[in-house]
């Protein structure tokens, strides 16, 4: 017996169109789309009146720090896919600095058994670059994993490639797309400790981007630049931080792109003032005119996909100033009513933050059936209401950590509704089923 649930009179966004129309999802899978208001082809066992709604492809969020394993007190797969859920965000790539990183086979592995034991989104795992496994890279299972990360400046956990020649056999080994994450530590060391000098042992955190300075982001994203061309190796850097960071990224380029992730989006240095270590992350937000300058390349095609940098630490671990707070903020689950807000300030268009956040991730990583609203594809969904104000409070937080920098804002738009390969997990305010699992994610590179 096939399960078909009706999805009524929304309004799908997909392929850079919004239209008025209703979907059918088959068990897994969208079995049809209806352009208008036609009735479906076949009977449903269940139908949704979505009157008023928009349905997204479900999002994928490229980049997400789930802490599993060595850190679980601040995060683990469970904790973290269920906030995934709540948010919308059906598709999650974890990042390797955790405790042992995800350098080895073995680490990998053991990353992929424990989500397919406890998480309730679909996922994927980045294998992180070490100065010495460029020929374990070259070995990578291009249809299992999402890509390799690089950190060309030292952040949470040890992982840092930053001698050349290090950096070039990385670049030369790669099969899969290099995200890096783009700070240049020599520079950051020599800011810190005149930092140390003029303010004392730890500087409060207003000064954290005098110290990961935006010159310390220019340099190392224009090595990063210069050596994927150089090697000819596809090249995504993460977070871009800086106006002038932008420059180096042209729309359509097949070889290298860009990640804005919301943080950068949001706030800038005036917001230390209110948000204090809670807006604290690796690279810093920069000026008020570095963040306008990411909210207009959302658009113009320099940056290819936003994310989350979901990155959750106690609340009693962000304590004090640049040098001892941690850095790094939860997100994943206010990602998709936040960038809406973005939609309602004029800042993007609604088709533009699902190319964004959903088509362009699955298109740079070769996600396989997932990342669009197409017949056959998975019934990875997300339906959203606009004009629903609601105000966050710490109880709607899913994370582990308890936390989130959003706490008191009001939102406009609601997440009704997460479907997972079709099977409803989060249903207006409530998961549905905490025993549903997510599947690997494959990739066509
Ligand atoms: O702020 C950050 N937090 N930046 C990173 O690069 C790492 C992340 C984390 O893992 O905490
Ligand atoms: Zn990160």
């Amino acid at each position: 017996m096939h399960k078909r649930i009706l999805i009524q009179n929304a309004t799908l966004v997909n392929e850079r169109k919004s239209f008025k129309g209703s979907l059918v999802i088959e068990d897994e899978h969208i079995e049809e789309i209806i352009t208008g208001d036609a009735s479906p082809g076949m009977t449903a066992d269940e139908t949704v009146d979505a009157t008023g709604c928009y349905l997204l492809p479900g999002l994928i969020d490229e980049h997400v720090h789930f802490r599993y394993p060595g850190m679980t007190h601040k995060a683990d797969i469970g904790s973290e896919s269920r906030a995934a859920a709540a948010g919308g965000v059906t598709t999650y790539f974890d990042m390797p600095n955790t405790l042992p990183p995800t350098t080895t086979p073995e680490a990998y592995d053991d990353k992929l058994a424990m989500a397919r034991r406890e998480s309730l989104v679909n996922y994927g795992f980045y294998f992180g670059a070490t100065a010495e496994n460029a020929a374990t890279l070259a070995s990578l299972s291009s249809h299992h994993v999402c890509g390799i990360k690089l950190f060309m400046g030292a952040s949470t956990g040890g992982l840092l490639v930053d001698g050349m020649r290090a950096l070039e056999a990385v670049f030369e080994h790669a099969r899969l797309p290099i995200v890096a994450h783009c700070e240049d530590s020599r520079l950051i060391a020599a800011n810190a400790a005149a930092a140390r000098e003029r303010y004392g042992d730890d500087p409060a955190v207003e000064h954290h981007a005098e110290i990961r300075s935006a010159e310390a982001c220019y340099r190392s994203t224009a090595l990063a630049v210069d050596l994927a061309r150089r090697y000819g190796r596809r090249l995504h850097v993460a977070h871009i931080s800086t106006a002038r960071e932008l420059d180096l990224f042209a729309p359509g380029d097949p070889l290298v792109t860009a990640e804005a992730c919301l943080a950068h989006l949001l706030y800038c240095e005036d917001d230390y003032k209110r948000f204090g270590t809670r807006i604290k992350c690796n690279p810093a937000v920069k000026t008020k005119a570095d963040r306008d300058a990411l909210r207009a390349a959302l658009t113009d095609g320099r940056l290819l996909t936003v994310a989350t940098d979901h990155a959750p630490h106690l609340f009693s671990e962000k304590q004090g100033g640049c040098l001892r707070a941690a850095s790094g903020m939860p997100l994943i689950q206010f990602f998709l009513p936040a960038m809406l807000d973005l939609v309602d300030a004029g800042t993007l268009s609604v088709e533009r933050l699902v190319e964004l956040a959903c088509h362009n991730p699955a298109r740079l990583f070769g996600v396989e059936n997932r990342g669009f609203l197409r017949e056959g594809y998975k019934a990875d969904l997300v339906l959203v209401r606009p004009h629903s104000l609601w105000t966050l409070t710490p109880n709607r937080i899913e994370s582990r950590c308890g936390w989130s920098p959003l706490e008191g804002h009001t939102f406009h738009w609601r997440v009704e509704q997460t479907y997972c390969n079709g099977f409803l997990i989060y249903n207006n305010g409530h998961l549905t089923d905490l025993n549903f699992r997510g599947e690997a994610v494959t990739f066509a590179h």
